[in-house]
């Protein structure tokens, strides 16, 4: 059995559809209020509950034999990416838990203290691998998913915002290969007790990415270019009305303000340890929006 958390998330949902794919039992910790009936109809079992009692993770955790971590946090931080992750390594260790899947963050080792789910990230690597557990950790650079709307609102305006530097790199990985991979690591014996860093094939200016949709969509971009300053000065702003929103812009600033990217030779590890061919943003936009391909 996979105990699978945040398994309505983009990521989750999509590594609970591989895995019942391929026939396997699922136990996927889902929140009351959130839309589960997918994960239902195929065939994963559902676990009401929340991340943020301990009750709750303990009873979750019960008779699975691997847990794949890929809920996110909106803006609770210490509840969700610290707090929750920590009670579900205990958990897993008391229930003999075979392998320990934890969906990290690329950067989360470069010390950002302004960002609190790379704050709280790096912290729950560094106990995971201190619990005896076998783990694999990965950690992704921006999720092509994420791109998925943007590319909808280009394709019917043209318009592309860009907030920040146009030469910053990244490496977006497509959503359904790190699903993929989440689920492979149990069983790939490269990927026992180790750390990978996961993106696409290959590393993307942001201003390239305009210009990709562009290509899809036959159509010249519109680009506005956002200065972080202006974010600042927004966050600023809510500063006085709300800290609490305002340190977990944080994270998002960091995202913004900075390169994720994997060199050429992380990705090569990463397709030899688990032999897949990684697919390019522009072939996932096109499997999504452009119709030429089949449409999850
Ligand atoms: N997105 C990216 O570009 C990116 C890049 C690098 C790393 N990551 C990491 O990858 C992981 C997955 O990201 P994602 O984009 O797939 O996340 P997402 O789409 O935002 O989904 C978050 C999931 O967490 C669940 N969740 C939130 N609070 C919960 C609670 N109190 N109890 C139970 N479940 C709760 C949500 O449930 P509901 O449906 O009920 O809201 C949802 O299923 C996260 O750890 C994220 O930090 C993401």
């Amino acid at each position: 059995m996979f105990l699978i958390t945040g398994a309505t998330g983009s990521l989750g949902r999509r590594i609970v559809r591989q895995l019942r794919e391929q026939g396997q039992p699922v136990r996927a910790f889902v929140r009351l209020l959130s839309r589960y009936s997918e994960l239902e109809d195929r065939g994963a079992e559902i676990f009401i509950g929340d991340l943020r009692q301990d009750k709750d993770i303990a009873k979750a955790c019960q008779g699975v034999e691997y847990i794949i971590v890929a809920h996110g946090s909106d803006n609770e931080a210490q509840a969700l990416d610290y707090r929750a992750n920590i009670e579900l390594i205990e958990a897993a260790k008391a229930n003999g838990v075979k392998h320990f899947v934890y969906i990290s963050v690329l950067g989360v080792d470069r010390g950002y203290e302004d960002a609190p789910v790379f704050k709280a990230k790096r912290e729950v690597e560094k106990y995971l691998i201190a619990s005896g557990l076998n783990y694999t950790i990965l950690r992704p650079s921006g999720f092509a998913n994420n791109l998925l709307p943007l590319a909808e609102r280009f394709r019917d305006t043209g318009i592309y915002l860009l907030i920040g530097d146009p030469k910053n790199r990244s490496s977006i990985v497509s959503t359904d290969d790190l699903a993929k991979i989440a689920i492979a690591s149990v069983r790939v014996e490269g990927a026992k007790n180790q750390i990978f860093a996961v993106g696409g094939p290959e590393i993307l200016t942001r201003e390239t990415i305009p210009r990709l949709f562009g290509k899809i969509f036959n159509q010249e971009p519109i680009i506005i270019n956002t200065p972080l300053l202006v974010l600042d000065g927004l966050r600023a702003g809510i500063g006085l009305i709300n800290p609490q929103f305002q340190r977990s812009l944080g994270t998002f600033r960091t995202l913004l303000a900075n390169e994720f990217f994997c060199t050429s030779s992380e990705i090569a590890t990463l397709e030899s340890v688990y032999n897949i061919k990684l697919e390019t943003l522009e072939s996932f936009i096109r499997r999504y929006l452009g119709g030429t391909q089949e449409i999850f």
